[in-house]
């Protein structure tokens, strides 16, 4: 398959191949080879190892019934006993949460005294009307008052729908309007790079978007800098907290199929994308990949930079890790702010056995050089993990060597939010590693590379990445459609069930898997995932602008960065006016993380003959590739001009 079919780039298969250290193979959670065998001939009952991470209520009739796609049918459990109460015998005055606040601030929390705070906000929610099955939405940024809103809500069987912090009032009232939400759980504001930014005006502009009255709950995070008042509908955090601190909250049972959270993402459309988490097959998952890919066990100090507000830290920050019963970092900001410093800072003074964290912070890590890592101790780390993007076999090295000493084995883990844990990535005590490539998939995860008319390609071969075989981490909506994902009912040539990831993808010889990118209109930039007609819709909608295209470039040699190509109607110029409307109206309809990096006025658009815009020609443009052949444009003419106007940005 050619790279125009796919529409992406391909690359070089990975070539070198690195065996994890002795040191790490003797200790590591898993070090038999034979697992992959296992896995494959007993699949799907082999799934009964994942489900045995996990403690049950009621224990399950099914391990997975091919009828229904549902895993652990019969089974009950509760998520929050999984990541509380069960590690009270053995370890609870063992810290479960260490917040590192922006400004030298820790708290910690206990195993024995997050439940009692989880407690507390479950009893609260409870009085505040919330029922089994019902919806909430948490807005907040990350601060422990929200995993403890999170397992309060778990605790209590309440459905969660979390909504990153970065999203504007529209972003969360669709949200809420689509779940039905009618309480939310927010804080006064938080602390970005320094500065104090409000909350509770944007949340209470939210509200006033839904057709229903929304019951408010606002942590205080600012203090004294920053004063509100709380209406009608308002009620305070700590008020709560300690009208029910003390009161124990009987834990609801709840069947494995079971809703355990909602997360919204970006698809191909401009609406959000539902992706709903079933209780027994989810936290199974996660506790079983935590196990074996990020070689978690509960003596271990754990950190994982993602914020709560996305997928990876709903699984690898909070229940992955507290369902494993280890000590998890919770930190404020970014983890390259307040000071440069700051990742091996935290590091060295928690000990932080394990790393988990994306290539955009790897590579800002990079360029700062190693000279700020010497002087901190940072030989506490074991493993280190990275996601949401490609990582580069020269970033990896960095990785590999600067931080973790040639001696910590990388996991470069390719998943979803659509898949809820970890698909694709080597068993660090396993499995050698090679740069550049994600590595095998798990065990018991059926993976190919296919063309466009769902044949296998030969390796080396880039193509589209599908999923064929159910996974315990899958969520509901998979469950329904065999093709969930993909365009215009998927690829031909398939019998029985499918995922198509929407991800392009080479598998060599050896079967590691290289990641090429998304084949879909979906965007991936800085760990962010964007759907472009998104953000093209909140362009669009700026008076005078024709049409919109938004891309990924790294043209100007700096980090990646999403590159808007606009052309105006013929009565309008490119003015600062305009420049700050398409600004302004991102950030209304989406949030100011989703700011392009830059806005490139152009008279036309490259379009095939039926009029379609061809995105490949932008995208590289805006990272200054070699074009190729654009004869077959219907407006070839366009695409000079578009060069000089690039290289003029
Ligand atoms: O393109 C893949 C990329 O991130 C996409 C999923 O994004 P999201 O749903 O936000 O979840 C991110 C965290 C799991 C994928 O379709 N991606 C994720 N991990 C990797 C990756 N690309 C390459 N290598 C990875 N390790």
């Amino acid at each position: 398959m050619t790279s125009d079919e796919l529409d992406i780039h391909t690359r070089e298969p990975a070539k070198e191949r690195i065996a994890p250290s002795s040191a790490f193979v003797e200790q590591a959670n898993i070090r038999d080879s034979s697992l992959y065998d296992t896995f494959e001939r007993e699949w799907p009952t082999v799934w009964n190892r994942a489900a045995e991470h996990v403690h049950w209520d009621s224990p399950y009739d099914h391990v997975f019934d091919e009828q229904t796609r549902e895993w652990f049918v019969g089974g009950e459990l509760n998520a929050a006993v999984n990541c509380l109460d069960r590690h009270l015998d053995e370890q609870k005055n063992q810290r479960a949460l260490v917040w590192e606040g922006l400004f030298d601030e820790q708290r910690t929390f206990t195993y024995l005294e997050l439940t009692r705070e989880v407690e507390a906000f479950a009893a609260a929610l409870r009085e505040l009307g919330v029922e089994e099955g019902d919806v909430v939405t948490l807005h907040m940024p990350m601060v422990p008052e929200l995993p403890i809103a999170m397992l309060a809500c778990a605790r209590i069987g309440a459905v969660h729908s979390v909504v990153y912090v970065g999203f504007s009032a529209d972003s969360l009232t669709t949200r809420m309007a689509e779940s039905g939400s009618e309480l939310l759980v927010t804080c006064d504001g938080y602390y970005q790079r320094g500065g104090a930014v409000s909350l509770k005006n944007k949340t209470d502009r939210a509200c006033l978007g839904l057709e229903w009255d929304v019951t408010t709950v606002v942590v205080d995070r600012l203090g004294e800098a920053y004063e509100y008042a709380l209406g009608p509908n308002d009620f305070d955090y700590k008020t709560l907290r300690e009208d029910h601190y003390g009161t124990e909250v009987e834990p609801v049972a709840r069947a494995a199929t079971d809703t355990l959270f909602l997360i919204y993402t970006s698809g191909t459309t401009g609406k959000p994308k539902r992706v709903t988490q079933t209780t027994g097959g989810y936290l199974s998952y996660v506790t079983w990949t935590s196990h074996a890919t990020l070689d978690l066990k509960p003596s271990d100090t754990y950190w994982c930079t993602a914020d709560i507000g996305w997928i990876t830290g709903h699984s690898y920050l909070v229940y992955g890790p507290l369902s494993i019963g280890a000590t998890v970092v919770l930190h404020e900001g970014r983890p390259e702010y307040p000071s440069k410093t700051r990742l091996w800072e935290v590091i060295e003074r928690n000990a932080v056995d394990i790393l988990y964290t994306s290539p955009s912070t790897i590579r800002t890590l990079m360029k700062r050089g190693e000279s700020y890592i010497d002087e901190y101790d940072t030989s506490s780390l074991r493993l280190l993990g990275t996601v949401g993007e490609p990582i580069n076999p020269r970033v990896w090295r960095w990785y590999y060597e600067a931080v973790g000493n040639g001696e910590c084995p990388v996991v470069d883990t390719w998943w979803q939010t659509e898949t809820g844990g970890h698909l694709i990535t080597t068993l660090p005590g396993v499995t050698d590693m090679k740069p550049g490539a994600a590595g095998p998939p798990l065990p018991g995860i059926s993976a190919s590379v296919v063309d466009a008319s769902g044949e296998s390609v030969d390796p080396g071969e880039g193509g589209y990445l599908v999923i064929d075989k159910p996974w315990p981490g899958m969520p509901q909506e998979l469950v329904d459609s065999t093709r969930w994902a993909s365009q215009e009912g998927g690829l031909p040539n398939t019998d029985g069930w499918q995922y198509v990831t929407e991800d392009g993808a080479l598998v060599d010889e050896d079967g590691y898997v290289t990641i090429l990118g998304r084949v879909d209109d979906v965007i991936k930039v800085s760990g962010y995932r964007f759907g472009s007609m998104e953000l093209e819709s909140a362009i669009v909608a700026v008076e005078g602008v024709a049409e919109a295209a938004v891309v990924t470039g790294t043209h100007d040699g700096h980090e990646r960065g999403l590159y808007a190509y606009v052309c105006l109607e013929d009565t309008y110029e490119r003015t600062k006016r305009i420049r700050k409307a398409i600004h302004e109206s991102i950030e209304r309809v989406v949030g100011p993380f989703a700011r392009p990096d830059a806005i490139i006025f152009t008279p036309e658009l490259p379009k095939t003959s039926s009029g379609k815009i061809v995105r490949r020609v932008l995208t590289d443009l805006a990272n200054g590739n070699d074009l190729g052949d654009t004869s077959s444009l219907r407006n070839p003419e366009i695409v000079g001009e578009l060069e000089s106007i690039t290289r003029e940005n």
